[in-house]
């Protein structure tokens, strides 16, 4: 009996040395230790034995017993040291690795450009305003002194929904919306960039589809001078303090009188050259002087009441500045071109 005891204490301790994981350890000592257990097996022959005989064997599995429940404790530590030591392995961070670089993203040019028009026009007081791009025939013509069959409208190629509703030509239905809002109480001091859309075949200078600001002052005591003196900083801002400005004369039907604002080349400063077509000037807005009837039809005196407007493109804008070719680039977001302009 006791060589049997013997064999087992060895073949348990052998499987401790060889259990890899609680889990096999906890089965090793459910195995040995356990009620169904080899150990648990000889203690009933006992019976069997000698007076003598008994407490003798009774006092080896005993100690078998507990020299089994120590190597599993010992065990257990063990394995439960090296669990630490392996993840401290697989946790080490190594500082001295080189960063990874990190990809960070830009701006679109047409919104850095918009964007920039934006500060620069709420630093001098001005409030941004949106408005729908799906419009009714009302505010993108009627409100702005164009009736219908108005021989302008031919000016811009529509997209007509229904006979009332059409994706507006231009941001100037904001002019009308603006003032309605206002209920014939100035000032009025806005500027609205958004999305327009004409029937024009797209190529490097056309799109169906492109962006304009508004901008429109209405109080008591405009006058044209506070219009050239608005675009004079505009121009200064965005394109150098050297540049000038010119107006000249143009038509408009919301504005009386209207003008087309061009500005000193950036490129050559007014000698000529291919940017400004050898003509010294480059055209960048139109604008004028809120026609008496657009400032009644909206509910504001215009005896009392005068204001300016101005309607830009952002794209011409851009690309003027930045020498981009191509207004189709704005719109075929191609990474290597929009990655150009990151900015600081
Ligand atoms: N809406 C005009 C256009 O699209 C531009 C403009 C706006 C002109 C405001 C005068 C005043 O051509």
């Amino acid at each position: 009996m006791k060589e049997r005891l013997l064999e087992l204490k060895q073949e348990a301790l052998e499987k401790i040395k060889q259990s890899t994981s609680m889990k096999e350890l906890q089965d090793v000592r459910v195995a040995y230790l356990g009620k169904k257990g080899p150990i648990t097996e000889v203690l009933r022959g006992m019976g069997e034995l000698s007076a003598e005989e008994r407490p003798i064997i009774g006092q080896y599995v005993n100690e078998v017993r507990n020299e089994i429940a120590d190597n599993v404790e010992k065990k257990q530590t063990e394995l439960k040291e090296l669990a630490i030591q392996k993840q401290l392995e697989e946790e080490t961070i190594d500082v001295t690795l080189p960063g990874r670089p990190v990809r960070i993203g830009n701006h679109h040019p047409l919104t850095a450009v918009i964007e920039e028009i934006e500060d620069l026009f709420i630093r001098m007081g001005y409030q941004v305003a949106e408005g729908p791009e799906v419009e009714t025939d009302y505010y993108n013509f009627e409100a702005l002194n164009l009736p219908k069959n108005h021989p302008a409208r031919d000016m811009q190629d529509s997209f007509y929904i229904t006979e009332e509703i059409l994706l507006r030509t231009q941001t100037s239905p904001m002019q009308a919306r603006t003032m309605e809002k206002h209920h014939g109480v100035g000032p009025v001091k806005i500027i609205c960039p958004g999305k327009v859309y004409r029937r024009d075949n797209d190529d490097a200078t056309h799109s169906h589809q492109f962006t304009q600001i508004e901008g429109l002052v209405v109080d008591e005591n405009i006058r044209m001078s506070d219009l050239k003196g608005t675009l004079t900083l505009f121009a200064k801002k965005l394109f150098g303090e050297e540049r000038e400005i010119r107006l000249r004369p143009s038509f408009f039907p919301f504005t009386e009188p209207s003008v087309e604002m061009d500005i000193s080349c950036f490129k050559c400063g007014g000698n000529g050259c291919n940017v400004c077509k050898r003509t010294g000037w480059i055209e960048i807005l139109g604008a004028g002087m809120v026609h008496p009837n657009v400032l009644e039809m909206s509910g504001f005196n215009p005896k009392k009441y005068t204001g300016f407007a101005f309607g830009m493109g952002p794209e011409r804008i851009a690309m003027l500045k930045y020498g981009i070719e191509d207004i189709r680039h704005f719109y075929q977001n191609d990474v290597r071109f929009l990655k150009q302009f990151q900015q600081a």
